[in-house]
């Protein structure tokens, strides 16, 4: 592929600007393309086109501002004007949990394609970005060749994503990998030529099939799905026993076969992509009759399930066996922290299943709560970690956000009716608490007694932060 400098560089469409799309489109103009995106939301595209990212992700903001200020990223409603407009179209539309199965709803991506293909009358390269199940791009290419007036001139190839939520600017940018899913040499010299700026930087490039394209994505999130359950599963074994998990998963990460990415213990894995794309992807293989292959991922479902129950029958535990009417403050509800995403949030899923124990939960997320407040209205919402703690029988660190990490125990302490805390994400050092009076219980550790020592109740603070 020596003859990329026949190729100017490509006008480019992102059709879909949600988390991946946003971030794509606002990349790419940054790289130095023109670039013009797409959604059906016209809230959306109003908040774009006046700087404003519709999601919290940290530095997305100012490289939404500098791509603005380029003049080459612009936003639009007009899917004829995207046709119209791009040489390479990217498909970033999501790709849920089907409302009455575990398969992937692909009714976003086929309208997306369906809609370009009609209208595009020059040749031009359509991309899906989206997870979608093995097969997708082969079937969406006889579909769009079907409906173009182009007929075979209008080509498809696939590009997987792996942005991090949090991560997403340096992901895109600055990417492990690239991975084409290409049917010609024509297609892999125009994402060549499209992502021309990263490859100079020497990111490793695989140019593969489609399906191998499409497996690639599907496959890297099973994988670390089922890492995290892995040591989520021994943290089980360790409950039964006096072993510590946190010790465990730091001896296991010693050894560089294994590593310590994704070995983290805790109360496991949500998002909108790897519960969803571990329980399409078994659907699919089931599809195609080789569903005993990864049989095991329904097991790495389960495991990740179980660690929400479990948090609660800890919580319960350390308020004395029975919720009813305990206060429970509750420090999380994104996913992860660095994020205002909710969707199968285990925070927020260990949120509910208390109150519907009966307990009185009070929430806080630096950034989370509108999102969570809208899923779970009955739930009440606070913003502040002071106001979270404000006489909580027991409080629960559910999302690690580094103010919950660096909070003060004595400041905390001075705002509980009883100094009580489980540690959902292995984020706190059961010294610091322990020697405060606390008593500190997290999944797959021994239970840890407060240290009673004779002045260790300070007095309490009057000022924020803890
Ligand atoms: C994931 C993939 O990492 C990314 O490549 C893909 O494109 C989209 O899905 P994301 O959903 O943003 O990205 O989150 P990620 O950082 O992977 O974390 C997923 C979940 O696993 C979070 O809930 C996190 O709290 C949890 N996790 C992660 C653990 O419980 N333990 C760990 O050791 C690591």
């Amino acid at each position: 592929m020596n003859n990329l400098a026949s190729f100017s560089a490509p006008k480019i469409t992102v059709v879909g600007t949600g988390y991946l799309g946003a971030t794509h489109a606002i990349s790419m103009a940054v790289l130095g393309f023109d670039v013009l995106g797409f959604d059906v939301d016209h809230h959306k595209i109003a908040q774009l086109r006046t700087g404003k990212v519709p999601f919290f992700e940290p530095g997305l903001p100012e490289k939404l501002e500098e791509a603005l200020a380029s003049g080459r990223l612009h936003f639009t409603t007009n899917m004829d004007k995207v046709a119209g407009f791009g040489d390479v179209h990217f498909v970033c539309v999501g790709t849920p949990q089907s409302a009455d199965s575990t398969a992937a709803n692909l009714s976003y991506v086929d309208a997306a394609f369906s809609e370009l293909a009609a209208r595009i009358t020059r040749k031009a390269l359509l991309v899906g970005k989206s997870t979608v199940p093995i097969g997708t791009a082969a079937r969406l290419t006889q579909m769009v060749q079907d409906i173009s007036p182009l007929g075979p001139e209008l080509e498809l190839a696939w590009n997987p994503e792996f942005l991090r939520e949090g991560f997403a600017v340096q992901d895109t940018l600055h990417p492990d990998r690239l991975v084409f899913g290409v049917a010609s040499e024509w297609a892999e010299a125009m994402l060549r030529r499209t992502f021309l700026p990263l490859l100079d930087e020497g990111i490793p490039l695989i140019v593969a099939d489609l399906a191998t394209a499409e497996l690639v994505k599907v496959a890297a999130n099973s994988f670390l799905a089922t890492k995290i359950s892995f040591i989520n599963a021994m943290a089980e074994v360790c409950e039964c026993t006096s072993a510590d998990v946190s010790l465990l998963a730091q001896a296991l990460s010693l050894d560089s076969r294994i590593g310590g990415r994704f070995l983290k213990p805790g109360l496991g894995f949500g998002g909108g992509c790897l519960p969803k794309d571990i329980r399409a992807f078994k659907h699919r293989a089931e599809e195609l009759g080789v569903g005993q292959a990864v049989r095991f991922l329904g097991e790495v479902d389960s495991i990740n399930n179980r660690r929400r129950v479990r948090t609660v029958d800890l919580i319960r535990e350390l308020a004395g066996g029975d919720l009813t009417g305990v206060r429970v403050a509750a420090l999380g509800a994104a996913f992860k922290p660095n994020s205002d995403d909710v969707r199968d949030a285990p925070a927020l899923d260990v949120a509910r299943l208390l109150y519907m124990e009966g307990a009185v939960v009070t929430v806080y997320d630096p950034e989370a709560n509108a999102n969570a407040h809208r899923l779970y209205p009955d739930l009440n919402y606070v913003g502040s970690l002071a106001e979270a703690a404000d006489q909580a029988d027991v409080v629960a660190l559910l999302t690690e956000w580094e103010e919950f990490r660096q909070a003060d125990p004595n400041s905390l302490g001075a705002r509980v009716r009883h100094r009580r805390i489980l540690d959902g994400r292995h984020a706190l050092d059961p010294d610091r608490y322990t020697s405060k009076g606390w008593e500190y219980r997290a999944l797959g550790r021994p239970y840890q007694p407060a240290v009673r020592v004779r002045q260790n109740v300070e007095k309490p603070a009057t000022q924020l932060p803890l």
